[in-house]
């Protein structure tokens, strides 16, 4: 019997309609669209409006739009692996959320925390269960509502994140395709560098830690991103040298949309052309766990059958990893 891979066979996305621009940011911040662009490459992200709208909200409608294209109901997924920073709730996971909304009746599910390199471990993970011939469709959703821990008095941090969310379906393939390699890493040291200090067993809400601002994601900007810049592409060079594959073998690069700087970087460290770099961040900012699912969506149409694409994230914890994959359709 030949080898089972794991193959995306179906992607769709969903953004917001309000437009968060760099100039509305200069209202509100001590900042300028000048600055945002030449240090990050972003320009405007999108950001969930109204009363009690969560990540799952934004779930809902990328997932529908996957299982039409797909022709497939929601019944069909064995599997929901939801990949968030902002659940909707502590408890349940979104995973259980989604699945209810959108009558997954015989899907079980979980969700996986590892910041912004969450929708790469998702996929690592759910490809598991698919090469082990368990299930037969696992669906990995990547989203944040980014907005609901971002503090708009931080221009360190409200300039760079935005809210959506994107997913893919994984299915058997014995032809070759889907993922071929995965490399993922974390690193504990990194915690308090990049994260959301209260809010959790450690520190749970109270008065002094809404006061303090403890529950707004927190960054160290210049030592996140020195980590960010080397990591994510000795990763991707690392997945790429283990297959004997060079950058002309690469038909795409799909990183995380953290900061244009790192992605430039990494593409160099491939040895990638501009053309071959998947690039979003100017209309979303830093969607966490929903950028690489969301670039994958608005490329499908250019994708083609056996095209080698290498994904790669950087994020918080810190987690780190990239992903070699041969597209499917
Ligand atoms: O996605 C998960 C992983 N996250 C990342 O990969 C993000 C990594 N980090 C970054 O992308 C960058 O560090 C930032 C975009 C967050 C910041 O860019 P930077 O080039 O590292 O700027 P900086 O923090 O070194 O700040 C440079 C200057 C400072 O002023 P002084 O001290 O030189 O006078 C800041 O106070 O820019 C100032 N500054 C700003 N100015 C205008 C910081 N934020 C802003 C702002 N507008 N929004």
């Amino acid at each position: 019997m030949s080898k089972i891979t794991a193959a995306i066979t179906a992607v769709n996305g969903y953004v917001p309609d309000y437009v968060l621009t760099n100039h509305e940011l200069e209202t509100m911040v001590d900042t300028n669209d000048e600055w945002i662009t030449t240090r990050t490459g972003i320009k405007e992200r999108r950001i969930l409006k109204g009363e009690g709208l969560a990540t799952s909200d934004m779930a809902v409608p990328a997932v529908e739009g996957l299982l039409k294209k797909r022709g497939i109901t929601a019944e069909e997924i064995d599997l929901i692996i939801f990949c968030t920073t902002t659940p909707d709730m502590p408890f349940p996971a979104t995973a259980n959320v989604l699945a209810h909304k959108i009558g997954a009746k015989n899907a079980w599910g979980y969700d996986l925390q590892a910041a912004c390199s969450g929708f790469i471990f998702g996929l690592t993970t759910g490809a598991q269960f698919i090469e082990t011939g368990k299930h037969k469709k696992v669906l990995v959703v990547g989203g944040d509502k980014m907005s609901s821990i971002i503090n708009y008095e931080d221009r360190a941090t409200c300039i760079i994140f935005g809210d959506g969310c994107g997913c893919a379906l994984l299915e058997p393939n014995t032809e070759g395709y889907g993922i071929l390699d995965t490399v993922m890493k974390s690193d504990g040291a990194g915690a308090q560098l990049l994260f959301q200090k209260a809010g959790g067993s450690m520190h749970p809400a109270s008065h002094a830690t809404v006061d303090a601002k403890e529950h707004f994601a927190y960054q160290e900007g210049q030592a996140v991103f020195k980590f960010a810049v080397t990591n994510m592409a000795d990763v991707a060079a690392e997945v790429l040298e283990r297959n004997n594959l060079v950058g002309d073998d690469i038909a795409w690069l799909v990183p995380h949309q953290a900061n244009k700087r790192i992605i430039d970087a990494t593409a160099n460290r491939i040895g990638l052309t501009p053309e071959k770099v998947i690039v979003n961040i100017e209309r979303y900012g830093n969607t966490t766990n929903g950028t690489i699912p969301l670039c994958l969506w608005e490329w499908e149409s250019k994708f083609k059958k056996g095209d080698n694409l290498i994904l790669a994230a950087f994020g918080g914890g810190f987690t780190w990893g990239s992903i070699y994959l041969k597209w499917a359709y």
